[in-house]
C-alpha cells in the first residue's frame, strides 16, 4: 500500500471526530481523493453514525453531491464508527470537527465559545494515541484556543508510562472555508486551504494530502494564530458585506431604489465584486453569529471596546433586519395577524441545506405566533420534527403550526405567503393561478428577491418584495 511519507512520518490513517456538518462532507472529500489513506469519522451520537451507515438517501446531512461520494467510499477507506478509543489508536492525524456553540451561561455567556467538546477532544486524543500524532483543529475557534489543545496534549506526553517514549503530538490549525449546500464543491475547488502550525514536517504531511487534487499554490501556511484567526475575519468579513447590502434594502424601500440594482451597480466595480451581496432575512447557519461574537468577546478582553463595537454593528443589523420583516407584514396585515393563516416557504437558513441552526425563519416564525398567527410551514429538505423542535419547543404554540408539503394545498385560504429560504422550487411558483386560492385581500412577502415583479403585476396580489422601493 502506497502512503505518505514526510520525513520519515506516514500519514496513512486518519481519524476525525465528529462527523457533523464540517467532517462528514470534509472526510467524504479526503477519501476520495486519498484512496490509500484509510478514514474513521467518530462521533459520540449514536444516531448520527446509524444514519451516517444506513440508507444514502437518509444521510444525516443534505448536500448536493455528498451521498454520491459516500456511497463511492463508504466501507472502502471510509468509515463511520462511534469506536473512539481505537480509531484514535490507529490515527496518525486526527481532524478536530466537533461543535463549538456560544456559552449559554458563565464567563463569556451570549459571546465566548463553550470549547466543552474540543476539550474533551483532546482529553481523548491525549489519552488514546500511539506513537506521534498530528492534531488538527479543523471546528472554528476562537483564537489561542490551540494553546488549550497542545497543554492537554503535552500533559499526556510528560504523564506517559516509560514503555510508551514515542507518545508525541503536534498541533495544527485548519479551518474549513466551506459553504452549506455547496460544500462538496467548495471542498474540490477551494479558493485555498490554509494551514497554521509550527512544525514544518506536520504541515507538510498535511499538505501532502491536499495536494491529492488541489494545486500546490492554494495552500497558504501561517503561524498557528494568524490561521485561527483568519477564519474568524474571513466569516466576518462575509457576514459584514450582508449586513451593508441589508442596511440598503431599507433605504432602497424608503426611496424607491431598488436594492438589487444598487447591489449589481456596486458589485461590478472589481474593487467591491458580486458576491455576498445578495439581501435578505438576515445571515444565519452556524459560523457568522458565533465567529462575530467571538470576534467581539475577544476584542474586548483585549480592551479594544471600539473594535468591539464595530464588528457588533453587523450583528445588531442582522437582528434589525428580521424584527423588520416581522414588523412589516404584521403591518401590512393591518396590524392584526391573529386567527390569519400566514404560509411560511423555507425553513432552512439557506438553500439547498437542511441545516436550520440560527435560521432567520425561527426566529420571525416566532415573533408571528406571538402576534397568534396560524402558520403553515414548508420546507422542501427540513422534517416537520425538526421545525416544530426549534419554534414549540415548549408546546406553546400546538395547533398554530401546520407543516405542509404540498405548497398548493399551504396557500388555500391563506392571508399572506412569506418566503424565507431560496429555494429553487419557490422561484418559479404559478402565481397566477396560485393567488385566487388564497383570502383576499391576500399579501406576497419575498424575503430573498426571488419572484418576478411582472408576473405578480398580472395578479390581484398584495406584493411586497425586500428592497425593492417599486413593490410597496
Ligand atoms: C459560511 C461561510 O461562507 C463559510 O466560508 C464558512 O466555512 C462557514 O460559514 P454557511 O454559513 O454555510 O458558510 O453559508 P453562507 O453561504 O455563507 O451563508 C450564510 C448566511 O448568509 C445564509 O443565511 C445566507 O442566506 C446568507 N447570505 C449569504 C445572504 O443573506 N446574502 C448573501 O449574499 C450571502
Ligand atoms: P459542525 O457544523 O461544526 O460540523 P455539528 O454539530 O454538525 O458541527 O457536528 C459536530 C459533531 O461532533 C456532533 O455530531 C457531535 O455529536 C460530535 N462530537 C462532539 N464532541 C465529541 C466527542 N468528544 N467525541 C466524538 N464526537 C463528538
Amino acid at each position: 500500500m502506497s502512503t505518505l511519507k514526510i520525513n520519515g512520518f506516514q500519514i496513512n490513517n486518519i481519524c476525525c471526530i465528529g462527523a457533523g456538518y464540517v467532517g462528514g462532507p470534509t472526510m467524504s472529500v479526503i477519501a476520495k481523493y486519498c484512496p490509500d489513506i484509510i478514514i474513521n469519522v467518530v462521533d459520540v451520537n449514536t444516531d448520527r453514525i446509524k444514519s451516517w451507515n444506513g440508507d444514502y438517501k437518509y444521510l444525516p446531512i443534505f448536500e448536493p453531491g455528498l451521498s454520491e461520494i459516500v456511497k463511492e467510499v463508504r466501507g472502502k477507506n471510509l468509515f463511520f464508527t462511534t469506536d473512539v478509543e481505537n480509531s484514535i489508536k490507529k490515527a496518525d492525524l486526527v481532524f478536530i470537527s466537533v461543535n463549538t456553540p456560544i456559552k449559554t451561561s458563565g464567563i463569556g455567556a451570549g459571546e465566548a465559545s463553550d470549547l466543552r467538546w474540543v476539550e474533551s477532544s483532546a482529553r481523548e486524543i491525549s489519552k488514546f494515541a500511539v506513537g506521534h500524532t498530528i492534531v488538527v483543529e479543523k471546528s472554528t475557534l476562537p483564537v489561542k484556543t490551540a494553546e488549550i489543545i497542545k497543554s492537554i496534549l503535552l500533559s499526556s506526553e510528560q504523564n506517559f508510562n516509560n514503555d510508551d517514549k514515542t507518545k508525541t503530538f503536534s498541533v495544527l490549525s485548519n479551518p474549513e472555508f466551506l459553504a452549506e449546500g455547496t460544500a462538496i464543491n467548495d471542498l474540490v475547488n477551494p479558493d485555498r486551504v490554509l494551514i497554521g502550525g509550527e512544525d514544518n514536517e506536520s504541515i507538510d504531511a498535511l499538505k501532502q494530502i491536499y495536494s491529492k487534487w488541489i494545486n500546490q499554490e492554494k495552500i497558504i501556511t501561517t503561524n498557528l494564530w494568524s490561521s485561527e484567526l483568519s477564519k474568524l475575519i474571513a466569516n466576518a468579513f462575509l457576514a459584514q458585506r450582508i449586513s451593508s447590502i441589508n442596511s440598503v434594502s431599507a433605504i432602497c424601500e424608503a426611496t424607491g431604489a431598488n436594492v438589487i440594482e444598487v447591489a449589481k451597480a456596486v458589485g461590478t466595480d472589481t474593487r467591491i465584486g458580486e458576491k455576498f451581496l445578495k439581501p435578505g432575512p438576515g445571515f444565519g447557519g452556524s459560523c457568522f453569529k458565533k465567529d462575530i461574537l467571538n470576534l467581539v468577546y475577544i476584542c474586548k478582553s483585549l480592551g479594544l471596546n471600539q473594535v468591539a463595537s464595530y464588528w457588533e454593528g453587523i450583528i445588531n443589523i442582522n437582528n434589525w433586519q428580521q424584527d423588520r420583516i416581522y414588523k412589516i407584514v404584521v403591518d401590512k396585515l393591518y396590524g392584526n395577524i391573529s386567527g390569519k393563516r400566514i404560509v411560511i416557504l423555507g425553513f432552512s437558513f439557506k438553500a439547498d441545506t437542511n441545516d436550520v441552526r440560527n435560521s432567520p425563519s425561527i426566529k420571525i416564525c416566532r415573533q408571528l405566533l406571538g402576534e397568534d398567527a396560524t402558520l403553515i410551514i414548508n420546507d422542501p429538505k427540513v422534517d416537520k420534527k425538526i421545525i416544530l423542535n426549534e419554534i414549540n419547543y415548549d408546546n406553546r404554540y400546538n395547533y398554530k403550526i401546520i407543516y405542509e408539503k404540498n405548497i398548493s394545498k399551504a396557500i388555500e385560504n391563506a392571508d399572506a405567503v412569506l418566503i424565507m429560504t431560496e429555494w429553487e422550487e419557490y422561484k418559479n411558483l404559478d402565481w397566477k393561478n396560485l393567488y385566487k386560492k388564497m383570502r383576499k385581500p391576500s399579501w406576497l412577502f419575498d424575503t430573498r428577491s426571488i419572484i418576478s415583479f411582472e408576473i405578480i403585476k398580472e395578479t390581484d396580489l398584495n406584493f411586497w418584495q425586500l428592497g425593492n422601493g417599486e413593490s410597496i
